[in-house]
């Protein structure tokens, strides 16, 4: 019996080596002048942006370029950028980069439709519906890890309040998403593996949430066996085209999957960590991800004790599987890949372990609610001094 669900996700997804040469026939239909959003130069140095451009303009589309957004995009950068955008009288908002770009992208799309500062739309007891005046936006995504170009997300962060809130909703998925292996071959083994382990906690996470669905399932089951299969191998060899190329794939089925089932407690403790930290979303995940399984497996058993199944890629009876059996094949991966150093080398101090609680119950509740054990205060507590 298939049960009621509810699934919507808009994005064209275009998949493929060398795909980004196709930017502008996607970007002409929706502008005549993008914005270009980056973090940092890294793309201007390596003659990525221009390529971009060249290609932009080839389609007859003008552009201006945006590199002021860091790891952890900031309330403020996002402003600014859809300053700049405005007095260029851009009409598309292009992320080039991971999920620091593609969310600030959408964020600067969420700005210069509405007018109004960006964090009017993240937190509070006045926060503003996003709604169709958003610009439409691009992702080109050279990550595999955070699925940005395939969901409504985009996570802020306000370095005042230290908050680091997920928003979004149906009017800020990209419009076009380019996936384009060839662009991540680059990407250093540190980076691979800890967007590379986002990917997995977005499949796990979204697997066993309460919003699960039968076609996020199918996303889930297999970005989980390709992320078993071939993270090592592009940890180990950038270079290694097809597992590039499976975790680039995997990493936009996970996207898909947190669109719809959305994620559960152990995203909710990154973020709000993330922000009182500054530490990196994929390594922290990477932390607490054995906790929170520990902690949610026994109200969803039948679908955690899958996870070693597909992290193994194997197809054998469920029952066949201990619940154990999941926590230990995660964990083997993280150690492989050089993750899982505890929070407190991870920039999180102990005297911020309560306030990181709180912060998942004040802004990322969702995450509680969609968790399939549901956490109390005294549970994200006693999960957050496990790793710590
Ligand atoms: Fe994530």
């Amino acid at each position: 019996m298939i049960k009621d669900f509810f699934y919507y996700n808009p994005v064209k997804l275009v998949f493929g080596e060398g795909k980004l040469a196709e930017a502008g026939k996607y970007a002409k239909m929706y502008g005549k002048k993008a914005l270009i959003v980056t973090t940092g130069t890294l793309f201007k140095e390596n003659g990525l942006v221009d390529r971009l451009q060249k290609i932009l303009k080839g389609s007859g589309v003008g552009s201006v370029y945006f590199p002021e957004v860091s790891a952890n995009p900031l309330n403020t950068q996002i402003d600014k950028g859809a300053e700049i955008a405005r007095a260029a009288n851009c009409k598309v908002v292009i992320g080039l980069g991971g999920g620091s770009a593609i969310d600030a992208a959408k964020g600067i799309a969420i700005v210069l439709g509405h007018k109004r500062p960006i964090w009017d739309f993240c937190i509070g007891a006045e926060v503003q519906p996003i709604t169709d005046k958003t610009y439409p936006i691009i992702a080109i995504t050279t990550t595999s890890g955070t699925g940005s170009e395939c969901t409504q997300w985009a996570v802020i962060t306000n370095a005042k309040t230290e908050e680091k809130p997920g928003i979004g909703g149906d009017y800020t998925f990209a419009r076009v998403a380019i996936v384009d292996p060839e662009l991540m071959a680059t990407m250093p083994p540190k980076i691979t593996a800890s967007t590379g382990f986002d990917t997995l906690a977005h499949a796990i996470e979204a697997y066993t949430a309460v919003l699960e669905t039968p076609i996020t399932d199918l996303a889930c089951e297999q970005a989980i066996r390709l992320v078993g299969r071939f993270l090592r191998r592009a940890v180990k060899n950038g270079q290694d085209r097809e597992a590039r190329n499976a975790m680039a794939y995997a990493n936009s089925l996970a996207g898909i999957a947190i669109s719809v089932g959305i994620v559960t407690v152990c995203h909710g403790l990154a973020h709000s960590i993330g922000g009182l930290s500054g530490s990196t979303h994929g390594e922290t995940l990477a932390t607490m991800t054995p906790e929170t399984m520990r902690f949610s497996m026994r109200s969803h058993p039948d679908k955690f004790r899958k996870i070693a199944m597909f992290l193994r890629d194997e197809c054998a009876a469920p029952e066949s599987y201990a619940l154990e059996d999941s926590i230990k094949e995660v964990q083997a991966l993280i150690k492989d890949i050089g993750l899982g150093a505890p929070l407190s080398q991870q920039g999180l101090k102990e005297k911020d372990i309560e306030r990181a609680a709180d912060g998942v119950i004040r802004y990322m509740g969702g995450s509680i609610t969609n968790d399939p054990a549901a956490p109390k205060r005294e549970d994200l507590l006693a999960i957050i001094r496990k790793a710590f």
